[in-house]
């Protein structure tokens, strides 16, 4: 698919404006699963940023506003500090900044594990702030009965199962889960649980792979896999893991970039000119036209 933004060249950035289309619907993505399969697995990436949202859009189906955001764009140590009004003005970036894909704005921690009630005050101001089409929020069963509140009145829910990083101080850390029985049995009731629950679609992050097939066989509704397995009904990553932001690339990431690299050396091409004063040149500055 390529991309059919138009240029509008009256703004200081040349800001690509989208081109009118149909965007994808939260139960267009549902129905992708037909029988307990998924023909063409679905794509989804994070992005926080318009400009990044307008350069994966074309070749997702779903843009994730995730809550790793407090990590990979502000440099914090977890998750746990990330706000509502953060991921509302992130939310919003993303949706000016796509056409076609789903986007759906993680819900931080704190917003919404109090109660159905606290919960549907979270989400209905992601939906309605940011033009987003649906909200995640990490836990299994504990969290069944916030999903069908939110899924009766309007609010699309993606479930997130397995690792889910805003328990990182109860799980002890990143490491997957699943290995032991109990915890596998567990992961699969969760997953039962969220989508008897209503949830549109679930995330399965960082289990086993064979917990995940088994989880992808046992739901009706779309497995979104990261650190999970091949056959789940689509994949997520953190779009600047993917695109090599990073030195250190975890075991569940591929890299389809040097971004780190790239940034690197052209920052250093950049101060050399500018020490050297080859840069700027005739061609990047101001003079009267004679
Ligand atoms: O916050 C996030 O980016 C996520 C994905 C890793 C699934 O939840």
């Amino acid at each position: 698919m390529s991309t059919t933004f138009t240029i509008d060249t009256a703004t200081s950035r040349a800001t690509p404006t989208p081109a009118p289309m149909k965007r994808l619907t939260v139960p267009a993505i549902q129905r992708r699963k037909v029988d307990g399969r998924t023909a063409e697995p679905l794509v989804m990436l994070t992005a926080y940023t318009a400009r990044q949202a307008q350069l994966l859009d074309p070749h997702c189906d779903m843009l994730l506003v995730g809550d790793s955001l407090g990590q990979v764009i502000y440099g914090l140590p977890s998750t746990l500090p990330v706000t509502l009004d953060m991921m509302i003005a992130h939310g919003a970036a993303v949706v000016r900044g796509s056409y076609h894909s789903v986007v759906i704005v993680d819900m931080p921690f704190g917003s919404y594990e109090a109660s159905p009630q606290q919960a549907f005050a979270s989400a209905s101001r992601i939906l309605a702030e940011t033009g987003a089409a649906g909200v995640k929020l990490e836990g299994g069963e504990a969290m069944a009965d916030t999903i069908t509140f939110l899924s009766q009145r309007g609010i699309p829910v993606m479930a997130h199962i397995g690792l889910t990083p805003q328990a990182v101080n109860a799980l002890g850390g990143y490491g997957a889960r699943g290995k032991s029985e109990a915890e596998h049995a567990k992961i699969v009731g969760d997953a039962r649980a969220v989508a008897s629950a209503g949830a549109f679609a679930m995330v399965v992050e960082g289990v086993m792979e064979e917990l995940a097939d088994i989880i992808t066989d046992a739901v009706a509704v779309p497995v979104i896999g990261i650190g999970a397995s091949a056959r789940c009904d689509g994949q997520v990553l953190v779009a600047e893991d993917m695109l090599g932001m990073f030195e250190r690339t975890p075991r569940f990431v591929k890299r389809y970039g040097a971004m780190a690299e790239t940034i690197s050396d052209a920052a250093a091409r950049y101060a050399a000119d500018v020490r050297s004063r080859a840069f700027p040149t005739a061609d990047q500055v101001y003079r009267p036209k004679k």
